[in-house]
């Protein structure tokens, strides 16, 4: 079953709801109909009786056991229907977060609330093999991918030392050089992203110092800020952090390589690392243009990017994959603008010690 079989299993889930609404109508009219003959019953009542001082305690009694009666009714009736569908909707959710493996069970007797439950089951069950196979896909291409790129580089780079070339020659090398270092800093995001999405990624935890990985992060980066002549204000608390050490040096090289790209040459990038209210918390914050509110609801999703000024120099995939690293550190992020311009990134993760 493909994408058109799970839209006409969607279109079939849609003719359950109805037939089940149907039902329901059916009940609520049968109920308005016991009540209707109830008022007549004891409508024919009261005129037969004689006694006055019976009839107040009587018209009371008949009351109150009409609306016990209908509060009992509907309340089994709204609970008989709504309590699969609520077990549904939490399913749904869950689908809705890429977890796939959600399914549901019943013994319901209701045969729409049946057939419901197991298109459902079989629909999670199809888009979870979609998702592998896509995700094999992508892992294995961008796998396959990286030996010819780094044999393309690696020949460039012979062929940019040889002697004899012209400056046009040279700049093709370089050119070469140059779109073929952005390819395979491509092909390495999508692979981690993939392998993180997959969650086939080493969880090796440890304990070590965060504000050393970070001065480790300005230090292995120094080039690309010392080309626009940015300076790094780094304020950093001694913090020693337990989790896994591999992934979150990822996080400081994305957010310091944006902080760089977006500040205006020569300008200041500030850093500050503490711990406050039991949590660590880190900020980045430069003075480029900000990011306006419409982009900051995006620019933690996959290939967006807000600024098409700056499209050449990356492929907005750094922010997916900070979110993706925090989320598997229990960690959080979140982005806002500075007054007077700029912005920052704020990171919060948990005081995990070992
Ligand atoms: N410090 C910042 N100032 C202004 N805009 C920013 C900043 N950081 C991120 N953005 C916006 O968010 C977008 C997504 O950022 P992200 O790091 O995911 O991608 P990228 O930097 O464009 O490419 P990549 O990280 O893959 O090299 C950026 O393209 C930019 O529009
Ligand atoms: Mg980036």
């Amino acid at each position: 079953m493909r994408s058109r079989e799970i839209f006409e299993e969607i279109r079939n889930q849609k003719d359950q709801i109805f037939g089940l609404r149907m039902r329901l109508s059916l009940l609520v009219a049968a109920e308005l109909v016991i009540c209707i003959l109830l008022s007549i019953g004891a409508n024919s009542l009261f005129t037969r009786m004689s006694s006055t001082a019976l009839r107040v305690p009587l018209i009371v009694g008949i009351i109150a056991f009409g609306v016990i009666f209908c509060f009992i009714v509907t309340s089994l009736i709204s609970k008989w229907f709504s309590d699969p569908i609520k077990k549904m909707g939490k399913a749904m959710e869950k689908i809705a977060d890429g977890d796939f493996s959600a399914r549901l069970t019943t013994k319901s007797k209701i045969k729409e609330i049946r057939e419901i439950y197991s298109g459902f089951n079989m629909m999670a069950h199809e888009l979870g093999s979609i998702e592998i196979i896509q995700s094999d896909f992508v892992s294995n291409v961008s796998h396959e991918f990286k030996t010819p790129i780094n044999a393309v580089e690696g020949y460039a780079m012979l062929l940019q030392d040889c002697d004899g070339l012209e400056e046009d020659q040279k700049k093709y090398v370089d050119g070469i050089i140059v779109s073929t270092q952005r390819l395979s800093t491509l092909i390495g995001s999508i692979l981690l992203l993939s392998k993180i999405e997959n969650r086939s990624i080493p969880t090796d935890q440890s304990e070590f110092s965060l504000d050393e990985q970070i001065r480790q992060s300005i230090v292995g980066m120094e080039s690309v800020w010392e080309e626009k002549n940015i300076e790094i204000d780094a304020d950093l608390e001694s913090v020693k952090y337990y989790g896994n050490e591999n992934l979150m040096i990822h996080i400081w090289d994305n957010l310091l390589s944006n902080a760089v790209k977006f500040s205006p040459y020569g300008d200041v990038v500030t850093m500050r690392l503490k711990k406050a209210n039991g949590k660590i918390v880190f900020t980045i914050e430069d003075n480029g243009e900000g990011i306006s509110e419409e982009a900051q609801k995006h620019i933690f999703e996959k290939f967006y990017q807000a600024d098409s000024s700056h499209k050449q120099e990356g492929n907005g995939l750094g922010l997916a994959l900070v979110k993706k690293i925090l989320a598997l550190e229990d960690g959080e992020i979140k982005a806002e603008n500075i007054d007077g311009g700029g912005c920052r990134f704020t990171v919060i993760l948990k005081n995990k010690t070992a």
